[in-house]
């Protein structure tokens, strides 16, 4: 074992794989428990987008959050891991008939709604069996994060969510509508943002709203404020747990909630981003004109996002106490962008050394694809290292 990775039970596992250090997810979820339970009215989901894998959601779903899914595969994953479908919401700007169906079909507790014309088929398909539906409106509210432009979502030029212009009119529309019920808002501005700043603008906006609303005498007991806590990608040992309490003391301060409201708020990379690594083995070093690559056996097909965002993950070489060397980390994919750092300094790296790619928890092994035909992928915790 070197450092926090039982590397002798990886000698016989396949790689690459994600390893999922169980303490860490755990640990996390009770500080969220914690942090949130502090107020009473906070109830909190995990982005099931983040990571699906059914061992992580199983652990999630013990520490009893909700779950915030897009697609009726991610309802189906939840209810599977034994997430009640009462905690269950569902956004999205697309979503299908049938993925609407199967959401009424299991009576989750809200649909965050982001269109009009999709409003008018959830009536519809509702009206069909004879059933309400719950729904929030998904609000556009223009704040900016300071995070990367691929991962903002709360602009007026991103596809997401109904402008603040046509608030009323929506929520008209819903009231007038037999087979809906009206029962609150949705934002989310973007993800990885670590500037409390953003969520404060968030609140500001959420508190303008509120008024126009309370001004028309329209009461809502539902806000949902999205998630985007970021981690810290270049610490992941050091700050392994995100500042939960700076989180959610910063919508307690600014976010003026009604005694009647709950503040729902839809966690993601912050839930399980730190507990995960992706394991490869080195299959080469190579020297070059003038560097040395490293060669993996993990890809941007296991792993896109260095490739998607030129985001920044730790590299470690975990089998090596070897002096101190520099390397180009890349993967075997065909592809000029299967690159996961370059300039990386690492012990001296052999052919055969375990490498951890870090704080690869979130979004990492549930956007793995099989291009060149490669295999996805195996996810083990650390509960099954023992
Ligand atoms: N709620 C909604 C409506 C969302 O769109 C998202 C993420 C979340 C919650 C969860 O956000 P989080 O707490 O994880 O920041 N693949 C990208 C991230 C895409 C995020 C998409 N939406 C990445 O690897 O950075």
């Amino acid at each position: 074992m070197k450092g926090i990775f039982p590397i002798d039970k990886f000698q016989s596992l396949r790689t690459p794989f994600y390893y999922y250090d169980t303490k860490v997810l755990r640990d996390t979820l009770s500080a969220i428990r914690a942090e949130a339970g502090r107020y009473g009215n906070y109830s909190v989901h995990y982005a099931v987008k983040a990571n699906a894998n059914p061992k992580v959601l199983a652990i999630i779903r013990e520490s009893g959050l909700g779950a915030d899914c897009v697609s009726g595969g991610e309802i189906r994953a939840a209810v599977k891991a034994g997430f009640p479908a009462g905690k269950v919401v569902f956004a999205g700007v697309g979503k299908s008939d049938w993925e609407i169906n199967l959401a009424l079909d299991y009576d989750i507790f809200c649909f965050n709604v982001e269109s009009i014309p999709e409003l008018e088929v959830i009536n519809q398909l509702a009206a069909a069996k004879g059933k309400v539906a719950r729904v929030a409106f998904r609000i556009n509210p223009n704040v900016g994060a300071h995070t990367h432009a691929n991962i903002t979502t709360g602009l007026a030029e991103n596809k997401f969510g109904i402008s603040m212009e046509d608030m009323d009119k929506v929520i008209d529309i819903a009231l007038s509508m037999p087979h809906v019920e009206f029962i609150g808002l949705h934002f989310h501005i973007g993800s990885q943002i670590l500037d409390m700043g953003d969520f404060v603008a968030l609140c500001n906006r959420v508190n303008e709203l509120q008024d126009k609303l309370e001004a028309r005498q329209i009461r809502i007991s539902y806000i949902n404020v999205g998630g985007g806590l970021g981690i810290d990608y270049a610490h992941p040992n050091r700050q392994s747990i995100p500042d939960f309490k700076a989180y959610f003391a910063t919508y307690n301060t600014h976010l003026k909630l009604r005694s009647y409201q709950t503040l729902h708020f839809e966690l993601g990379r912050s839930v399980v981003g730190q507990c995960g690594s992706l394991i490869a083995r080195v299959l080469y070093v190579k020297q070059g004109t003038n560097k040395q690559f490293a060669i993996l056996d993990a890809g941007m097909t296991d792993l896109i996002r260095p490739a998607l965002y030129q985001a920044y993950h730790k590299i470690e070489n975990i089998s090596s106490e070897r002096p101190v060397e520099t390397y180009d980390v890349v993967g075997p994919v065909c592809e000029s962008s299967d690159v996961f750092g370059k300039a990386v300094d690492l012990n001296g790296v052999q052919r055969g050394d375990f490498m951890a790619i870090r704080s690869a928890g979130a979004y990492g092994e549930i956007m793995a694809s099989v291009y060149n035909c490669r295999e996805l992928p195996q996810g083990y915790t650390s509960d099954e290292m023992i």
